[in-house]
Order: structure tokens, then C-alpha cells, then sequence
């Protein structure tokens, strides 16, 4: 589709629900389903970047998704240890920066947490884009984080209470990222299961029925119609419709 005239948003977040209803539906395992969700965002990522947008932040690995068997969690894992390399080459081709939030400590397997490292490192100088993958990833998690590095800086001395601002809260998110602007929940799901709770205050949210692995450039596109009709007040009131 031509997105010339349309606004694209800056920060997309995608929490990439169903993959396991998608396998159940045609006969396949929730591993299938997983393998099957993992290659769709290698595919719908590449097209969301050249669409324009700056920052995706994907939910790849919720803390609560550890209830899970272990069978699911070691099967994620693995492939998370296999596939992100893989993945990372294609986003340095993109000049992609690849960051992750989430707690990078037990559970996580060691191998998961050293290969994500190491592609931060790797990825860190790339200039034309952001991909946030959240594992081990939990909001509330995320804060709570947030307010002990904070309370210790102002314990040693190093933060002033009066300098702790809306501004500069992000500094000490797992990443420093702009709000997200739009956030798709594929699957039918009406919720947010701890997602970015704090960089979704104003975000614009869309729950398309479809599971993760089929919703394609086509869903995208359709997903940028939708973000296009929506009228984004921040709380104010547009000129045209001021009346006292
Ligand atoms: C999302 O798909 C992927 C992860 C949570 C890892 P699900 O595994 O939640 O799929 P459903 O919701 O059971 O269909
Ligand atoms: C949210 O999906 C987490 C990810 C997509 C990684 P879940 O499937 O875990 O969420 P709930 O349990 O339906 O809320
Ligand atoms: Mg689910």
C-alpha cells in the first residue's frame, strides 16, 4: 500500500498474542505456532521499518509467561538462543539498533542473556531505528526497577529528589525510549498484560482478532488506516472546537 500522506507513527508496540491458537487451529503444536510467530515478525519488522517507522517495541516474553510448562519456556528460550543472531544480522542491515527490556537474570537461561548482549553490542552504533524486544518483561517489574536505581542514586548522594521529573523518569527505564504512539494487540485480547504500562499513557490501541503469525503487510496496512482516523487530543481541545 502507499503511505504517502498518511502519519506514520513514531513508536509502534506490538504485544504478539496467539500464537498458540494459531497452531491449535490447524492441527500444529504451540512450538509450531511459536516457530511460525517468530518468522512473522522477522518478515512484518522489515516492513515496518521501511514504512518509516523509528522505534517497535515487540512483547516477545512476559515474567508471567515463566507459569507456562516447562517444555513451552525451554522451547522459547531455545529458540530465542538459535534465532536472534540470525535476526540481529538482518536488522544491522536496516542499520538497526536492537535493545532489550526485561531483567536480565534468572530465570533467563545464561546462554539467552549473553547472546542478548551481546547484540546490544553489536547493534549499538546503528542510527536508523530501534527494536525493543521485551523477555523477561514485566511493567510493574519495570518500575519497581526504575525506583530502586533511582532511590539508590539519591541515597549515595548522586540525584537531587527536586531533579526526579516526568522528563527524566525514562533515563531509568530497562530502555530510554520515547511513548509509544500506537499499540497493536493481535489475537482478540482486550488487555495490556503488563506491557510498557508506563510509556502507554497516550498511546493509541487496536486489537485486530487475527493471531500473531498471520497478521501480515496487509494487517499493517490496515492497522495505518486505523491510526490515521483517530483524532489524538492529549487532553486538549482542538481550536475548531473551542466554545465557552
Ligand atoms: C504469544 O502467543 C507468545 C507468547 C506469549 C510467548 P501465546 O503463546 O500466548 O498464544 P495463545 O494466546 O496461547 O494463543
Ligand atoms: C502477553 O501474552 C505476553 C506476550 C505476548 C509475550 P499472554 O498470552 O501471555 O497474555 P495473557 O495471559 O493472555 O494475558
Ligand atoms: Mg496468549
Amino acid at each position: 500500500m502507499n503511505y504517502e500522506g498518511l502519519k506514520i507513527p513514531f513508536h509502534v508496540g506490538i504485544i504478539m498474542d496467539g500464537n498458540g491458537r494459531w497452531a491449535k487451529e490447524r492441527g500444529m503444536t504451540r512450538s509450531q505456532g511459536h516457530e511460525a510467530g517468530f518468522e512473522n515478525l522477522k518478515k512484518l519488522s522489515e516492513y515496518i521499518y521501511a514504512k518509516g517507522v523509528k522505534v517497535l517495541s515487540v512483547y516477545a516474553f512476559s515474567t508471567e509467561n515463566f507459569k507456562r510448562s516447562k517444555q513451552e519456556v525451554d522451547f522459547l528460550m531455545n529458540l530465542f538462543e538459535k534465532k536472534f543472531k540470525e535476526y540481529s544480522e538482518l536488522m544491522k542491515k536496516r542499520n538497526v539498533k536492537i535493545v532489550f527490556s526485561g531483567k536480565k537474570a534468572d530465570p533467563l537461561p545464561k546462554s539467552v542473556i549473553r547472546i542478548m548482549k551481546e547484540i546490544e553490542e553489536d547493534t549499538k552504533t546503528n542510527t536508523n531505528g530501534i527494536l525493543n524486544i521485551c523477555i523477561n518483561y514485566g511493567g510493574h517489574l519495570e518500575i519497581v526497577e526504575a525506583t530502586k536505581k533511582i532511590s539508590s542514586l539519591v541515597q549515595e548522594g548522586k540525584l537531587k529528589i527536586e531533579d526526579i521529573t516526568e522528563e527524566s523518569f525514562s533515563h531509568y527505564l530497562f530502555q530510554d525510549l520515547p511513548p509509544i504512539d500506537f499499540l497493536i494487540r493481535t489475537s482478540g485480547e482486550v488487555r495490556i498484560s503488563n506491557f510498557m504500562l508506563y510509556q502507554l499513557s497516550y498511546a493509541e490501541m487496536y486489537f485486530p482478532s487475527i493471531y500473531f503469525p498471520a497478521f501480515d503487510e496487509n494487517c499493517f496496512d490496515e492497522a495505518m488506516l486505523v491510526y490515521n482516523k483517530r483524532d489524538r487530543r492529549f487532553g486538549g481541545v482542538k481550536d475548531e472546537d473551542k466554545n465557552h
